[in-house]
Protein backbone atom coordinates (compact mmCIF):
# COMPACT_ATOMS: atom_id res chain seq x y z
CA UNK A 1 0.00 0.00 0.00
CA UNK A 2 2.79 2.15 0.45
CA UNK A 3 4.10 1.86 -2.50
CA UNK A 4 1.08 2.61 -4.25
CA UNK A 5 1.24 5.80 -2.93
CA UNK A 6 5.34 6.64 -2.44
CA UNK A 7 6.92 5.27 -5.25
CA UNK A 8 9.47 7.81 -5.62
CA UNK A 9 9.51 9.93 -1.99
CA UNK A 10 11.82 8.36 0.42
CA UNK A 11 11.50 4.39 -0.48
CA UNK A 12 15.20 4.64 -1.48
CA UNK A 13 16.42 6.52 0.94
CA UNK A 14 19.41 4.70 3.36
CA UNK A 15 18.24 6.05 6.73
CA UNK A 16 16.84 5.48 10.22
CA UNK A 17 14.19 6.44 12.28
CA UNK A 18 14.32 9.46 14.84
CA UNK A 19 12.62 7.53 18.00
CA UNK A 20 11.90 10.15 20.30
CA UNK A 21 9.90 8.10 23.15
CA UNK A 22 12.42 7.07 25.53
CA UNK A 23 13.20 3.83 26.20
CA UNK A 24 12.20 3.72 29.91
CA UNK A 25 8.60 5.23 28.78
CA UNK A 26 8.35 3.14 25.20
CA UNK A 27 8.62 0.19 27.53
CA UNK A 28 4.87 1.35 29.69
CA UNK A 29 3.76 1.60 26.39
CA UNK A 30 2.26 -1.80 25.06
CA UNK A 31 2.16 -1.03 21.31
CA UNK A 32 5.55 0.39 21.49
CA UNK A 33 7.08 -3.44 23.04
CA UNK A 34 5.58 -4.56 19.59
CA UNK A 35 7.72 -2.44 17.65
CA UNK A 36 9.10 -4.79 14.67
CA UNK A 37 12.77 -5.79 15.40
CA UNK A 38 14.36 -3.37 12.97
CA UNK A 39 13.29 -0.32 14.82
CA UNK A 40 16.10 0.81 17.00
CA UNK A 41 15.84 3.75 20.14
CA UNK A 42 18.28 5.74 18.85
CA UNK A 43 20.76 8.08 21.10
CA UNK A 44 21.18 11.37 20.42
CA UNK A 45 25.02 10.50 19.01
CA UNK A 46 23.88 7.69 16.85
CA UNK A 47 21.61 10.06 15.01
CA UNK A 48 24.17 12.14 14.17
CA UNK A 49 26.42 9.47 12.97
CA UNK A 50 23.46 8.11 11.04
CA UNK A 51 22.58 12.00 9.13
CA UNK A 52 26.79 12.12 8.54
CA UNK A 53 26.12 8.11 6.71
CA UNK A 54 22.98 9.45 4.96
CA UNK A 55 24.32 12.66 3.62
CA UNK A 56 26.97 11.17 2.09
CA UNK A 57 24.71 8.84 -0.46
CA UNK A 58 24.68 10.75 -3.56
CA UNK A 59 21.83 11.12 -6.25
CA UNK A 60 18.36 10.74 -6.09
CA UNK A 61 17.88 9.02 -3.01
CA UNK A 62 19.71 12.01 -1.68
CA UNK A 63 18.08 14.63 -2.26
CA UNK A 64 14.82 12.19 -1.21
CA UNK A 65 16.05 11.61 1.77
CA UNK A 66 17.00 15.55 2.45
CA UNK A 67 13.96 16.41 1.60
CA UNK A 68 12.21 14.38 3.87
CA UNK A 69 14.04 14.83 7.19
CA UNK A 70 17.07 12.31 5.90
CA UNK A 71 14.57 9.49 7.86
CA UNK A 72 12.59 6.86 6.20
CA UNK A 73 8.81 5.93 7.94
CA UNK A 74 9.39 2.70 9.77
CA UNK A 75 6.42 0.56 10.95
CA UNK A 76 4.59 2.02 13.44
CA UNK A 77 3.22 0.04 16.49
CA UNK A 78 -0.18 -1.72 15.40
CA UNK A 79 -3.56 0.22 16.59
CA UNK A 80 -5.41 -2.00 18.84
CA UNK A 81 -8.21 -4.29 16.89
CA UNK A 82 -9.96 -4.86 20.17
CA UNK A 83 -13.50 -3.70 19.84
CA UNK A 84 -13.30 -1.22 22.73
CA UNK A 85 -15.14 1.02 21.69
CA UNK A 86 -18.55 1.25 19.67
CA UNK A 87 -18.44 1.06 16.37
CA UNK A 88 -17.17 3.51 14.09
CA UNK A 89 -19.96 6.07 12.85
CA UNK A 90 -22.15 7.10 15.83
CA UNK A 91 -21.79 10.78 15.87
CA UNK A 92 -23.68 12.71 17.91
CA UNK A 93 -25.40 15.46 15.67
CA UNK A 94 -25.64 17.20 18.94
CA UNK A 95 -22.33 18.07 19.83
CA UNK A 96 -21.93 19.37 16.45
CA UNK A 97 -20.32 23.00 16.83
CA UNK A 98 -22.73 25.32 17.30
CA UNK A 99 -23.87 25.50 13.28
CA UNK A 100 -21.67 27.58 11.09
CA UNK A 101 -22.96 30.88 10.36
CA UNK A 102 -23.10 30.37 6.25
CA UNK A 103 -19.65 32.68 6.48
CA UNK A 104 -20.20 34.76 3.48
CA UNK A 105 -17.37 35.71 1.29
CA UNK A 106 -15.09 38.05 3.29
CA UNK A 107 -15.95 41.66 2.48
CA UNK A 108 -13.05 42.96 4.30
CA UNK A 109 -10.37 42.23 6.32
CA UNK A 110 -10.31 39.49 9.36
CA UNK A 111 -6.31 40.07 10.15
CA UNK A 112 -6.24 44.12 10.96
CA UNK A 113 -2.54 45.04 11.37
CA UNK A 114 -3.25 45.87 14.44
CA UNK A 115 -4.10 41.63 15.05
CA UNK A 116 -1.06 40.61 13.73
CA UNK A 117 1.56 43.06 15.39
CA UNK A 118 0.64 40.97 19.02
CA UNK A 119 0.29 37.09 19.09
CA UNK A 120 -2.53 36.10 16.57
CA UNK A 121 -2.91 32.67 18.93
CA UNK A 122 -4.09 35.16 22.08
CA UNK A 123 -6.90 36.61 20.33
CA UNK A 124 -10.13 36.17 22.13
CA UNK A 125 -12.22 36.19 18.59
CA UNK A 126 -9.56 33.50 16.94
CA UNK A 127 -12.13 30.75 16.94
CA UNK A 128 -14.34 32.94 14.25
CA UNK A 129 -12.05 34.85 12.83
CA UNK A 130 -9.90 31.76 11.25
CA UNK A 131 -13.57 30.27 10.48
CA UNK A 132 -13.85 33.94 8.33
CA UNK A 133 -10.42 33.92 6.84
CA UNK A 134 -10.85 30.49 5.56
CA UNK A 135 -14.41 31.00 3.82
CA UNK A 136 -12.54 33.73 2.50
CA UNK A 137 -9.89 31.82 0.42
CA UNK A 138 -11.58 28.66 0.26
CA UNK A 139 -11.69 28.80 -3.84
CA UNK A 140 -7.98 29.63 -4.50
CA UNK A 141 -6.44 27.55 -1.14
CA UNK A 142 -5.05 24.82 -3.03
CA UNK A 143 -3.69 26.50 -5.98
CA UNK A 144 -1.58 28.71 -3.68
CA UNK A 145 -1.01 25.69 -1.53
CA UNK A 146 0.55 24.00 -4.57
CA UNK A 147 2.60 26.98 -5.96
CA UNK A 148 3.50 28.27 -2.56
CA UNK A 149 4.99 25.14 -1.73
CA UNK A 150 6.70 24.26 -4.85
CA UNK A 151 4.63 21.44 -5.33
CA UNK A 152 5.77 19.73 -1.79
CA UNK A 153 2.26 20.15 0.01
CA UNK A 154 1.11 17.00 -1.31
CA UNK A 155 4.33 14.93 -0.96
CA UNK A 156 3.94 16.15 3.30
CA UNK A 157 0.51 14.48 3.26
CA UNK A 158 1.79 11.79 1.72
CA UNK A 159 4.25 10.93 3.71
CA UNK A 160 1.83 11.89 7.28
CA UNK A 161 -0.27 8.87 5.31
CA UNK A 162 2.39 6.26 5.43
CA UNK A 163 3.11 7.74 9.02
CA UNK A 164 -0.20 6.50 9.69
CA UNK A 165 0.37 3.43 9.26
CA UNK A 166 -3.16 2.76 8.16
CA UNK A 167 -4.03 -1.04 8.93
CA UNK A 168 -6.85 -2.96 7.39
CA UNK A 169 -10.46 -2.22 8.20
CA UNK A 170 -9.56 1.05 10.44
CA UNK A 171 -11.46 4.14 10.64
CA UNK A 172 -9.48 7.61 9.74
CA UNK A 173 -10.60 10.84 11.66
CA UNK A 174 -9.10 13.92 9.41
CA UNK A 175 -9.59 16.74 11.64
CA UNK A 176 -9.31 20.37 10.14
CA UNK A 177 -9.32 18.59 6.77
CA UNK A 178 -9.99 21.64 4.56
CA UNK A 179 -10.27 20.65 0.68
CA UNK A 180 -10.06 17.42 2.06
CA UNK A 181 -6.46 16.79 0.48
CA UNK A 182 -4.82 14.77 3.27
CA UNK A 183 -8.44 12.98 3.84
CA UNK A 184 -8.64 11.97 0.23
CA UNK A 185 -5.01 10.60 0.23
CA UNK A 186 -6.27 8.29 3.07
CA UNK A 187 -8.90 6.93 0.75
CA UNK A 188 -6.42 4.49 -1.05
CA UNK A 189 -4.81 3.09 2.23
CA UNK A 190 -6.24 -0.33 3.58
CA UNK A 191 -8.65 1.98 5.60
CA UNK A 192 -12.89 0.90 5.93
CA UNK A 193 -13.98 4.43 6.57
CA UNK A 194 -12.29 8.09 6.18
CA UNK A 195 -14.14 10.83 7.71
CA UNK A 196 -13.02 14.88 7.08
CA UNK A 197 -14.44 16.75 9.72
CA UNK A 198 -13.73 21.24 9.32
CA UNK A 199 -15.86 23.95 11.04
CA UNK A 200 -15.22 25.63 7.56
CA UNK A 201 -18.08 24.89 5.24
CA UNK A 202 -16.92 27.05 2.56
CA UNK A 203 -13.65 24.50 2.73
CA UNK A 204 -16.01 21.55 2.80
CA UNK A 205 -17.30 22.77 -0.02
CA UNK A 206 -13.99 22.34 -2.25
CA UNK A 207 -13.47 19.13 -0.61
CA UNK A 208 -16.97 17.40 -1.78
CA UNK A 209 -16.26 18.56 -5.53
CA UNK A 210 -12.73 17.43 -5.69
CA UNK A 211 -14.04 14.62 -4.16
CA UNK A 212 -15.69 13.45 -7.44
CA UNK A 213 -12.60 12.96 -8.89
CA UNK A 214 -11.75 10.42 -6.08
CA UNK A 215 -11.98 6.54 -7.60
CA UNK A 216 -14.92 5.08 -7.41
CA UNK A 217 -13.77 2.10 -5.55
CA UNK A 218 -12.54 4.06 -2.53
CA UNK A 219 -14.59 7.13 -2.87
CA UNK A 220 -17.48 5.01 -1.08
CA UNK A 221 -15.41 5.33 1.84
CA UNK A 222 -15.15 8.72 2.29
CA UNK A 223 -17.45 11.08 4.35
CA UNK A 224 -17.01 14.88 5.53
CA UNK A 225 -18.71 16.73 8.44
CA UNK A 226 -18.84 19.96 9.53
CA UNK A 227 -17.67 20.28 13.06
CA UNK A 228 -15.15 21.72 15.35
CA UNK A 229 -12.49 20.01 16.73
CA UNK A 230 -12.62 21.05 19.88
CA UNK A 231 -15.73 19.47 20.48
CA UNK A 232 -15.81 16.15 18.43
CA UNK A 233 -18.68 14.81 17.49
CA UNK A 234 -17.92 11.42 18.21
CA UNK A 235 -18.22 8.78 20.61
CA UNK A 236 -14.95 7.75 22.47
CA UNK A 237 -12.45 5.31 21.10
CA UNK A 238 -14.10 5.01 17.76
CA UNK A 239 -11.31 5.86 14.90
CA UNK A 240 -7.51 4.02 14.39
CA UNK A 241 -6.21 7.00 13.14
CA UNK A 242 -6.59 10.77 13.54
CA UNK A 243 -4.59 13.43 11.30
CA UNK A 244 -4.90 17.04 11.32
CA UNK A 245 -2.66 18.75 8.91
CA UNK A 246 -1.64 22.58 8.93
CA UNK A 247 -4.57 22.94 11.23
CA UNK A 248 -4.06 22.63 14.75
CA UNK A 249 -2.10 25.73 14.77
CA UNK A 250 -5.43 27.50 13.52
CA UNK A 251 -7.35 25.89 16.77
CA UNK A 252 -8.46 28.38 18.56
CA UNK A 253 -7.61 26.22 21.74
CA UNK A 254 -4.87 23.57 20.76
CA UNK A 255 -5.09 21.58 23.80
CA UNK A 256 -8.62 21.24 24.17
CA UNK A 257 -8.83 19.68 20.51
CA UNK A 258 -5.80 17.33 21.62
CA UNK A 259 -8.02 15.87 24.38
CA UNK A 260 -10.56 15.77 22.00
CA UNK A 261 -8.32 13.74 19.32
CA UNK A 262 -7.32 11.46 22.95
CA UNK A 263 -10.86 10.32 23.53
CA UNK A 264 -11.76 9.80 20.56
CA UNK A 265 -8.58 7.15 19.34
CA UNK A 266 -9.06 3.77 20.58
CA UNK A 267 -6.30 2.34 22.76
CA UNK A 268 -3.15 2.27 20.82
CA UNK A 269 -4.18 4.69 17.65
CA UNK A 270 -2.18 7.24 16.38
CA UNK A 271 -2.08 10.74 16.35
CA UNK A 272 -0.40 12.08 13.35
CA UNK A 273 0.00 15.98 13.32
CA UNK A 274 1.54 18.22 9.92
CA UNK A 275 2.60 21.26 10.84
CA UNK A 276 4.76 23.93 9.39
CA UNK A 277 8.14 24.46 11.20
CA UNK A 278 11.29 26.48 10.90
CA UNK A 279 14.62 25.29 9.82
CA UNK A 280 17.18 24.91 12.46
CA UNK A 281 20.22 25.84 10.10
CA UNK A 282 20.13 30.04 10.53
CA UNK A 283 20.98 30.93 6.98
CA UNK A 284 17.84 28.52 5.66
CA UNK A 285 15.92 29.82 8.56
CA UNK A 286 16.54 33.23 7.18
CA UNK A 287 15.80 32.61 3.73
CA UNK A 288 12.47 31.02 4.79
CA UNK A 289 11.84 33.81 6.87
CA UNK A 290 12.35 36.57 4.00
CA UNK A 291 10.55 33.89 1.82
CA UNK A 292 7.55 33.21 4.23
CA UNK A 293 7.09 36.56 5.68
CA UNK A 294 7.59 38.88 2.80
CA UNK A 295 6.86 37.39 -0.77
CA UNK A 296 3.94 34.98 0.13
CA UNK A 297 1.76 37.18 1.68
CA UNK A 298 2.07 39.26 -1.33
CA UNK A 299 1.98 36.78 -3.85
CA UNK A 300 -0.34 34.38 -2.55
CA UNK A 301 -2.55 37.60 -1.66
CA UNK A 302 -2.55 38.29 -4.96
CA UNK A 303 -3.14 35.10 -6.06
CA UNK A 304 -6.74 34.86 -4.06
CA UNK A 305 -7.20 38.35 -4.67
CA UNK A 306 -7.45 38.18 -0.49
CA UNK A 307 -8.81 40.69 1.96
CA UNK A 308 -9.13 39.08 4.61
CA UNK A 309 -5.21 39.35 5.69
CA UNK A 310 -4.94 35.45 5.67
CA UNK A 311 -1.50 35.35 4.39
CA UNK A 312 -0.31 38.07 6.40
CA UNK A 313 -1.55 35.75 9.86
CA UNK A 314 0.08 32.58 7.99
CA UNK A 315 3.77 33.69 8.89
CA UNK A 316 2.80 35.34 11.57
CA UNK A 317 0.75 32.34 13.34
CA UNK A 318 3.91 29.97 12.40
CA UNK A 319 6.52 31.89 13.83
CA UNK A 320 3.90 32.67 17.36
CA UNK A 321 2.91 28.97 17.50
CA UNK A 322 4.36 26.32 20.02
CA UNK A 323 7.74 24.72 19.44
CA UNK A 324 7.98 21.31 18.52
CA UNK A 325 8.91 20.37 22.08
CA UNK A 326 6.02 22.83 23.63
CA UNK A 327 3.67 20.60 21.09
CA UNK A 328 4.81 17.60 22.62
CA UNK A 329 4.24 18.68 26.12
CA UNK A 330 1.05 19.65 25.56
CA UNK A 331 -0.06 15.99 23.77
CA UNK A 332 1.70 14.69 26.46
CA UNK A 333 -1.07 16.47 28.97
CA UNK A 334 -3.46 14.65 26.97
CA UNK A 335 -2.62 11.30 27.47
CA UNK A 336 -0.81 10.94 24.03
CA UNK A 337 2.88 9.98 23.81
CA UNK A 338 4.91 11.18 21.33
CA UNK A 339 6.43 8.03 18.93
CA UNK A 340 8.53 10.29 16.36
CA UNK A 341 9.06 13.35 15.07
CA UNK A 342 10.00 13.93 11.25
CA UNK A 343 11.44 17.42 9.61
CA UNK A 344 10.42 17.42 5.88
CA UNK A 345 11.97 19.71 3.35
CA UNK A 346 14.77 20.97 5.15
CA UNK A 347 12.72 21.47 8.00
CA UNK A 348 10.19 23.90 7.08
CA UNK A 349 7.49 20.98 7.62
CA UNK A 350 6.96 18.48 10.87
CA UNK A 351 5.61 15.32 10.70
CA UNK A 352 4.50 14.09 14.11
CA UNK A 353 3.16 10.91 15.79
CA UNK A 354 1.67 10.03 18.95
CA UNK A 355 0.23 7.13 20.45
CA UNK A 356 -2.77 6.39 22.96
CA UNK A 357 -1.37 4.42 25.04
CA UNK A 358 -3.06 0.44 24.97
CA UNK A 359 -3.43 0.69 28.94
CA UNK A 360 -5.76 3.93 28.36
CA UNK A 361 -9.33 4.62 29.22
C1 LIG B 1 -4.55 25.45 6.77
S1 LIG B 1 -6.09 24.66 6.61
C2 LIG B 1 -5.59 22.97 6.46
C3 LIG B 1 -6.52 22.19 5.58
C4 LIG B 1 -6.05 20.78 5.25
N1 LIG B 1 -5.85 19.98 6.42
C5 LIG B 1 -4.81 20.79 4.41
O1 LIG B 1 -3.93 19.97 4.65
O2 LIG B 1 -4.74 21.57 3.48
C6 LIG B 1 -6.70 24.73 8.25
C7 LIG B 1 -8.12 24.25 8.39
O3 LIG B 1 -8.40 24.17 9.78
C8 LIG B 1 -9.79 24.41 9.93
N2 LIG B 1 -10.03 24.68 11.32
C9 LIG B 1 -9.46 25.62 12.11
N3 LIG B 1 -9.97 25.55 13.34
C10 LIG B 1 -10.88 24.53 13.36
C11 LIG B 1 -11.71 23.98 14.33
N4 LIG B 1 -11.76 24.45 15.60
N5 LIG B 1 -12.48 22.94 14.01
C12 LIG B 1 -12.48 22.45 12.74
N6 LIG B 1 -11.72 22.94 11.76
C13 LIG B 1 -10.91 23.97 12.06
C14 LIG B 1 -10.03 25.55 8.98
O4 LIG B 1 -11.38 25.68 8.64
C15 LIG B 1 -9.17 25.16 7.79
O5 LIG B 1 -9.92 24.47 6.83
Amino acid sequence: MEREFHPALGAHTRAHVTQVVPAHRAANITAAKKLPQQFTCWTRDQRREGQRRTSSIIGVGCWTGLLHGWKRSQPAPPVSRRRTGPRFGHYDPRAMTDPAPASTPCPSSVWASADLSGNPHHDSEKHEKVRRMFAAIARRYDLNNRLHSFGRDQAWRRFAVRAAQVGPGDAVLDVACGTGDLTQAFAPTQAARVVGLDFTREMLEMARVKHTALDPSVAGKVEYVEGDAQRLPFEPACFHVVSIAFGIRNVADPSRAMREFARVLRPGGRLVILEFSRPSWAPLRLLNDFYCGWIMPRTATWISGDRSGAYKYLPRSVGTFMTPDELAARAASAGLVEYSRRFLTLGVCACYVFLKSESAP
